[in-house]
């Protein structure tokens, strides 16, 4: 990947025009592609399954598409958006008692892995699986809601990270996700973030593909 990259949610989508909203996105320069799965039991809120990440991805074939599953018992579904055609699925700490095996169990599919920590969990809780996984997805709002501010502490954790990273020379992505937008997208791709997750500074825009490269921009 170009990093750092820009990483729509499509949560914020107009799900009306689910696919135009993604083609405007794409036109804009977007690759990467994130779907939030909410399950109204780990987060307080219910978004979709697997039939719209494979509906999105008809909309861009060839972008990369990335699973958040704020879920429990993500292991049963990972199946499911393999199928759905997933290209890296994370998992978050909060719902994984056996979190080596869940990031296995991911690999056996061929994927790429993430692990996912809320703001109040600390970064040591993943340290034991840092080298085993492709991205760490620090949440910078907490889960379930897009069009939530930005957590000024997770600046810290972004650079705390980065820092970890490179004391144990591994090679994860760093991305972020929540509350993101023009007025802070550069501060957050400074402190330390690789990708940029961005829901409703995306599709709220009224031409999105001209949001799109202004939030590129930003990361230039
Ligand atoms: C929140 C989701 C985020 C959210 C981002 O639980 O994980 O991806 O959709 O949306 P914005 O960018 O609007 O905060
Ligand atoms: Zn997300």
């Amino acid at each position: 990947f170009e990093l750092p990259v820009l990483a729509p949610s499509i949560l914020a989508a107009d799900f009306t025009k689910l696919g135009k909203n993604i083609e405007d996105a794409t036109k804009g320069g977007v690759t990467w592609i994130h779907c939030d799965i909410m399950d109204g039991h780990f987060v307080p809120n219910i978004s979709y399954g697997p039939g719209i990440v494979k509906a999105a991805k008809k909309a861009a074939p060839e972008a990369f598409f990335d699973v958040h599953l704020m879920i429990e018992n993500p292991d049963d579904y990972v199946e499911n958006f393999v199928e759905a055609g997933a290209d890296l699925i994370s998992v978050h700490y909060e719902t994984c008692p056996h979190l080596h095996r869940s990031i296995q169990n991911i690999k056996k599919y061929g994927l790429m892995t993430g692990v996912v920590v809320n703001p109040a969990t600390s970064l040591h809780n993943i340290e034991p699986v840092l080298a085993d996984v492709d991205l760490v997805l620090i949440m910078s709002v907490n889960p379930g809601f897009g069009g939530q501010s930005f957590i000024e502490s997770s600046y810290e954790k972004l650079s705390e990270l980065a820092k970890m990273r490179e004391e144990k020379e591994l090679g994860f992505l760093i991305q972020v996700d929540g509350g993101v937008n023009l007025k802070n997208i550069k501060k957050v791709s400074e402190a330390g973030a690789d990708i940029m997750v961005a829901g409703s500074s995306v599709f709220s825009a009224e031409d999105i593909t001209a949001r799109v490269e202004e939030l590129i921009e930003k990361l230039r």
